[in-house]
């Protein structure tokens, strides 16, 4: 049975450092629905940061830990709005659950404008940390085309997070 429109969960997308969960909270916020951030959960649930969960079990683990996370909170939660980790859209399962019972929403951002937020995100990201910044630009291009794959795509370069969420609000509500 579809969910109505009004009951899907808002989930945001994209590349790391692009600003998913600042915006996620400032967008539950204004639209007065409950946050929650697939990471923040699973650092929960483990008691431990990704990084650690990376370093100790390995990222087949943390895949494995992200994908059974996310289609169960697809298909338990409603009226929600939940930020992703920058890989979860890769996986198959994860995107298809994503897209059939919420509303997606790609943070885009350029290359140029990542670069200056690069230095900032380092430390927690065990993904940028195993790689060459060429390596990294290019995941960064693949997945571009992967985010794409959405309902709607936002441009996060010019904006600050209180406008972007403000402008997601009013087309939402
Ligand atoms: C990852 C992004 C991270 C986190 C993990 C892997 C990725 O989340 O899930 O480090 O593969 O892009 P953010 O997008 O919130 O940084």
């Amino acid at each position: 049975t579809e969910i109505p429109l009004s009951e899907k969960n808002i989930i945001l997308i994209g590349f790391m450092g692009a600003g998913k969960t600042t915006i996620g909270q400032l967008l539950a916020n204004k639209l007065d629905r409950p946050f929650l951030d697939a990471d923040q959960e699973i650092e929960q649930k483990y008691g431990m940061p990704v990084t650690e969960i990376f370093k100790c079990m390995g990222e087949p683990a943390f895949r494995q830990i992200e994908k059974d996370y996310l289609t169960k909170l697809c298909h338990n939660s409603r009226s929600k709005v939940v930020s992703l980790g920058g890989g979860s859209f890769m996986q198959d399962e994860i995107r298809q659950a994503c897209l059939s019972s919420g509303i997606v929403y790609h943070l885009d951002l350029q290359w140029e404008e990542w670069l200056k937020r690069f230095e900032a995100l380092i430390g927690t990201r065990p993904l940028l940390q195993s790689k060459s910044l060429e390596e990294i630009e290019e995941l960064f291009n693949s997945r571009k085309i992967v985010y794409a794959d959405n309902h709607y795509t936002i441009a996060v370069d010019a904006q600050n997070p209180e406008q972007i969420a403000e402008a997601m609000a009013q087309q939402i509500r």
